[in-house]
C-alpha cells in the first residue's frame, strides 16, 4: 500500500527540521557538521563501486539526500563519479558548493525535501542517506523509502546510515515526547549525544529497517550495527548500517 500524508503535515514537520538547520549553518558554517565522509558510508563505497574503472564512475550516479555542507559528496566527486546532492536548507548547499569547489569538483545540488524529490523514476545508480532520513516520523520515512524506490534505477542501491533503539538516547528519553513509537519530538537529556536537536529524531532496529525495505521489493546487502560510548563508556549511541538493492522489475 502506498502511504500518503497530507501536504499539512509535510510542510509542518520540514519547516521545523529547516529552521532548525538553515540557522545551524549560518551559525557555525563548516563547523556545523563532519568535514570528512562518514567511515560506514566509505565502506559502502569500497564493497560497490570503487573497483569500477574512471571511465566506468563517470556514468555512475550517486544522490546524497541531505547532503548537508558536502562532507561526502566532495569524496564521490573526487572519485570520478556523477554526484547529486539535495538538502532542505538552502544555506547547506551554498556552503556544499563551496566545499566542492575547495577539493576543485562539482556535483549537481539542489534545495529540496526529500521525501518529495523533483527528480524523474529510475535515474540513480545510488541514494545514500548519511544520518539524514532519521529527521522523519514513522510515516514521513516510508513516503521517503517510496521516493527512493521510485528514483533508483532497478538494481540501484539505497545506503543508509541510521540511529539505532539500542541507544540511551532512546532507551533513556527524560522528559523528551515521543510523536510516535520510534520518534522523540526532540533530544533534551543533557548528557545525551545531539542534546539540543530540537527536531523530530526518529530511532529503528535494524530488523524494522529490513522489514520496511523487504515491503518494498527491496533486497537487504548489509545488515550492521555499530556503537560508540560517550562520557568515559557511560553512554551509548548505536547505529543501523543498512544497504538494500532495487529489484529489477
Ligand atoms: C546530521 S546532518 C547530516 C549531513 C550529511 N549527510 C553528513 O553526513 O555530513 C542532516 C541533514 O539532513 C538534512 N535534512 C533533514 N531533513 C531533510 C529533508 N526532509 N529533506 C532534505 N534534507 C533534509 C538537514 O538539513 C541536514 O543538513
Amino acid at each position: 500500500m502506498v502511504q500518503t500524508i497530507s501536504e499539512r503535515e509535510k510542510m509542518i514537520s520540514a519547516k521545523i527540521v529547516e529552521d532548525f538547520y538553515e540557522n545551524a549553518y549560518k551559525e557555525f558554517g563548516f563547523g556545523a557538521q563532519r568535514k570528512y565522509p562518514n567511515e560506514e558510508f566509505c565502506r559502502f563505497m569500497g564493497r560497490n563501486f570503487f573497483h569500477k574503472s574512471p571511465e566506468e564512475r563517470k556514468r555512475i550516479k550517486i544522490l546524497e539526500t541531505g547532503c548537508g555542507s558536502g562532507a561526502n559528496l566532495w569524496m564521490i566527486a573526487k572519485e570520478g563519479f556523477d554526484a547529486h546532492g539535495i538538502d532542505l536548507s538552502s544555506e547547506a548547499i551554498f556552503l556544499a558548493e563551496k566545499m566542492l569547489e575547495s577539493y576543485g569538483v562539482a556535483a549537481e545540488l539542489s534545495a529540496q525535501n526529500m521525501c518529495d524529490l523533483n527528480f524523474q523514476n529510475n535515474n540513480f545508480d545510488a541514494v545514500v542517506d548519511v544520518f539524514s532520513s532519521y529527521c522523519f516520523s514513522k510515516k514521513e520515512h516510508l513516503l521517503y523509502l517510496q521516493e527512493i524506490k521510485r528514483i533508483l534505477k532497478p538494481g540501484g542501491l539505497f545506503f543508509s546510515y541510521f540511529p539505532a533503539k539500542q541507544s540511551d538516547a532512546y532507551l533513556f528519553p527524560k522528559d523528551s515526547r515521543f510523536i510516535d513509537s520510534d520518534t522523540l519530538e526532540s533530544i533534551t537529556r543533557e548528557n545525551s549525544p545531539f542534546c539540543g536537536q530540537n527536531y523530530p529524531f526518529r530511532f529503528i532496529h535494524s530488523c524494522e529497517y529490513e522489514q520496511g525495505l523487504k515491503n518494498l521489493d527491496f533486497d537487504i546487502q548489509y545488515s550492521e550495527m555499530i556503537s560508540r560510548t560517550y562520557h568515559k563508556r557511560q553512554e551509548v549511541f548505536s547505529f543501523v548500517v543498512i544497504e538494500a538493492k532495487k529489484g529489477s522489475i
